[in-house]
């Protein structure tokens, strides 16, 4: 039998957690070639590097070293290398995962090829428009030939949009798989010792959300809110380039450094921030995976956005939408330490296992 030979794209940090479980399960299953396609989409070692050490993936077969831009100039220039690659490579299957600039651009330029798309990740929906992400998911989805599903409100929603059942497939969760795979070994983490701190006596906070850090009004919501908590509870920031950039930009960077009972960080790397995450007293956030990572873990977690396009952290998770607002924001904090916590539940399928099933139906397609 022949293998059938799969390029699996990375590009954003949020990527490589998903394709590492994936390219595992690909080489384990026997009837696959598995490559690892890097867009560069992100490129500082503690965006991208340290996942690939950390998460135990070979290094990249291609890297199309494509780097930061806006949209349009990013996308084009991804498309215009990968087209290059599935030239080259002639691969029997696409797969792309998420909903980033590199998971759009990569399907787009692989169903032109007439080469078939695999979207891991497929049907989640915010309904807001004006996030990239929902424009990513909406054109990856409408071209995909497989749809590998997270939670339920995936089948409805490409349902509603007249996908054919045949390409969906409810398979779990991969961001979970490498939950699973690696969370024995995060707990052997040095990071609470090395920050002097131990289980739940602090908030961990990521943020990168355009909406709420590319302007300065959302940006002085934030300072509000970290100026709040901060005298509740020390709060530990692994600060995402992006608002690192927007607060220098504003001119804020040495307000947000003068907050006492913080501590900002460099991003993490994944087993750091999963010791974190899986010991912290709560977790307030915009990260689309976190919402997920904090639901699995039955850590409380306050998301602060107007929509979540994965529903199912919210309806049975311990995830809860909030407002970037300092009031509000402050007083849920304060009811949640003081122990008055939403009880959750583990998601159907999420159970460590979503990528050998995603093989499965793969080799069967
Ligand atoms: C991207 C994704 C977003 C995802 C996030 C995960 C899109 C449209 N957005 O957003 O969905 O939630 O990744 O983290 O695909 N930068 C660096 N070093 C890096 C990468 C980026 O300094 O290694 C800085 C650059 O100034 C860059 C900015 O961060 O301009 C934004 O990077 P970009 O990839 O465009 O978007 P993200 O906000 O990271
Ligand atoms: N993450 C990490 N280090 C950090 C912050 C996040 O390893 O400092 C991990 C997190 O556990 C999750 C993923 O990065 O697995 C989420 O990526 P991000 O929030 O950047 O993207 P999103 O999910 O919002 O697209």
């Amino acid at each position: 039998m022949t293998s059938k030979k799969v390029l699996n794209v990375v590009g954003a940090r949020p990527n490589f957690m998903k394709v590492a479980p994936l390219h595992r399960a690909f080489c384990a299953h026997g009837a696959f070639q598995s490559m690892i396609v890097h867009t560069g989409q992100h490129y500082d070692e503690k965006m991208s590097d340290v996942f690939f050490r950390q998460l135990e993936m070979p290094q990249p077969d291609v890297y199309l070293g494509i780097g930061s831009g806006t949209h349009a100039q990013q996308t084009g220039k991804i498309m215009m290398a990968f087209e290059e690659v599935v030239f080259q490579e002639k691969p029997d299957l696409v797969l792309v995962v998420g909903d980033v600039n590199s998971t759009m651009a990569c399907s787009v330029v692989a169903t032109k090829c007439h080469i078939p798309v695999a979207h891991v990740e497929a049907g989640l929906r915010s309904r807001d428009r004006s996030m990239p992400e929902e424009i990513n998911r909406i054109l990856t989805d409408s071209i995909s030939d497989f749809l590998l599903v997270t939670e339920q409100s995936g089948l409805k929603n490409l349902k509603a949009e007249g996908i054919s059942d045949e390409k969906v497939f409810f398979t779990g969760n991969v961001m979970i798989d490498s939950l699973v795979h690696f969370r024995e070994k995060a707990a052997q983490s040095s990071i609470l010792q090395d920050l002097k701190t131990t289980p739940q006596d602090y908030v961990l906070m990521t943020m990168h959300r355009p909406v709420n850090v590319d302007t300065k009004d959302g940006l002085l919501r934030l300072l509000e809110i970290l100026e709040h908590v901060t005298s509740l509870k020390r709060v530990v920031f692994p600060i995402h380039p992006r608002t690192m950039n927007r607060f220098e930009s504003f001119q804020w960077s040495e307000r947000l450094r003068q907050i006492p009972q913080l501590t900002l960080l460099e991003p993490l790397g994944y087993l750091e921030f999963l010791c974190l995450m899986d010991n912290a007293a709560l977790m307030i956030t915009d990260s689309g995976g976190v919402q997920e990572e904090t639901t699995y873990l039955q850590v409380p977690c306050l998301t602060l956005r107007e929509s979540t396009e994965r529903p199912i952290t919210v309806d049975l998770g311990t995830n809860e939408l909030m407002p970037l607002d300092a009031k509000t924001v402050n007083q849920r904090v304060t009811e949640i330490l003081n122990g008055n916590r939403k009880q959750g539940a583990i998601p159907p399928l999420w159970d460590g296992n979503a990528a050998i099933r995603i093989a499965d139906v793969l080799a069967n397609v």
